[in-house]
C-alpha cells in the first residue's frame, strides 16, 4: 500500500540538523503529499534518515529520487549495476578504499555538483561499525566571526578530483572505463538555491586551494576551515539499522563514511540528482546568532 498523507513522523535527531522520518513505507511508494513532506523535512534537515525500510529496488530507488530532479552520473565510478544510476558501495575484505571514507560533499570537483544523495545499505557489517558521519556546513559558517564571514564571502575555491579518481576504482572495472577528472571553481560561501540560506563550501577530499591566493596562504586558510567545519558541534552520526534509507543534501552538509569493519563487508546502493552551479548571492540574508557554544576541545 502507498504511504498516504499524515503517515511521516519527522524527529529532529539533534538542535542543529537531521532527522528521523517514521512511518513512510519507500519500497511501497509514497503520494503526492507525502512526498512533499519528506521533501520539505529534507530542505529544513539537510539530512533525513527513513527508518523501518525493506530492500528497495533499483527502480524503486531511482523512480524517488527522479522525483527530486534528473540523475547526476559520477564522473569515474564504473557502471556495475544493470540500472547504471545506481552506484554500488561496496567494501570488503579486499577492498583497497572504502568509499566515501574522509570528509567531502559528494563530486563537489564537478561544475554543478549533486544536490541530493540517496543511500540504502543492505549489508550491514556483521560485527557491528560502518556508521556514516554529516557535518553541518550551515552551522559552520553561522558560527563564524562576523569579519571572518565577510572575508569568506568574497573568496572562491578549486575543487579538484586528478588527485583523487585516478586508480580508486580499479578494483571494479575491467580498466576500460571512461575515466574524467573534473576541477571547478566554487565560490568559498554558497547559498542554497532553494533555501536561500549561507553555508560553507569546502572540504578537506575536493576543495585544493582558494582561487588567487597564494598557496601557503590559502593552504593555511583551508586547514583552519577544515578543522572548524569538522568540530562536534556540527555533527551527527547515523547508526544504520538494515535497509536504512539516507537522504542528504550535499548543498549543506559534508560526510564521512567511517570504514572500522574490516575485514567485514558493507555494501548498497547509491542514487544522486545532479545539482545546479554553486552561487554566492551578496543580497542574500545573513544567519541569525547561533545559540552553539563551540567547545576549546578540553576541559578549561
Ligand atoms: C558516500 O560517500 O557516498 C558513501 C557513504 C556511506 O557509505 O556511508
Amino acid at each position: 500500500m502507498t504511504s498516504g498523507p499524515g503517515d511521516p513522523q519527522i524527529v529532529p535527531i539533534s538542535p542543529v540538523f537531521g532527522a528521523e522520518i517514521h512511518g513512510v513505507d519507500l519500497a511501497s511508494g509514497i503520494d503526492d503529499e507525502t512526498f512533499r513532506l519528506v521533501h520539505q523535512a529534507w530542505l529544513e534537515h539537510g539530512v533525513v534518515a527513513f527508518r523501518d525500510q525493506s530492500p528497495l529496488t533499483a527502480d524503486a530507488q531511482v523512480e524517488f529520487a527522479l522525483r527530486i530532479g534528473p540523475l547526476h552520473t559520477h564522473p569515474a565510478a564504473p557502471a556495475e549495476h544493470a540500472n547504471a544510476a545506481v552506484f554500488v558501495i561496496r567494501t570488503h575484505r579486499d577492498s583497497s578504499i572504502s568509499n566515501g571514507n574522509g570528509w567531502h560533499s559528494d563530486v563537489s570537483c564537478d561544475e554543478e555538483p549533486p544536490s541530493a544523495t540517496m543511500l540504502q545499505i543492505q549489508l550491514l557489517p556483521h560485527c557491528g561499525g560502518g556508521d556514516t558521519l554529516f557535518a553541518d556546513m550551515e552551522a559552520a559558517y553561522a558560527t563564524l566571526p562576523a569579519t571572518t564571514r565577510e572575508r569568506l564571502c568574497g573568496l572562491s575555491a578549486i575543487h579538484a578530483s586528478a588527485h583523487v579518481y585516478p586508480g580508486r576504482y580499479a578494483d571494479r572495472s575491467d580498466g576500460k572505463e571512461a575515466l574524467a577528472t573534473p576541477s571547478a571553481v566554487h565560490p568559498v560561501v554558497r547559498t542554497h538555491p532553494e533555501t536561500g540560506r549561507r553555508s560553507l563550501f569546502v572540504n578537506p577530499s575536493f576543495t585544493v586551494a582558494i582561487d588567487g591566493m597564494d598557496s601557503a596562504e590559502g593552504g593555511e586558510l583551508l586547514t583552519e576551515l577544515h578543522e572548524h567545519c569538522t568540530r562536534p558541534e556540527f555533527q551527527i552520526r547515523h547508526r544504520w539499522q538494515p535497509y536504512d534509507v539516507l537522504l542528504w543534501d550535499n548543498r549543506r552538509v559534508q560526510h564521512f563514511a567511517i570504514w572500522d569493519y574490516w575485514p567485514n563487508e558493507r555494501s548498497g546502493h547509491r542514487v544522486t540528482v545532479q545539482g545546479t552551479r554553486p552561487f554566492f548571492d551578496p543580497e542574500g540574508p545573513e544567519p541569525d546568532e547561533s545559540p552553539l557554544r563551540l567547545s576549546i576541545g578540553r576541559l578549561a
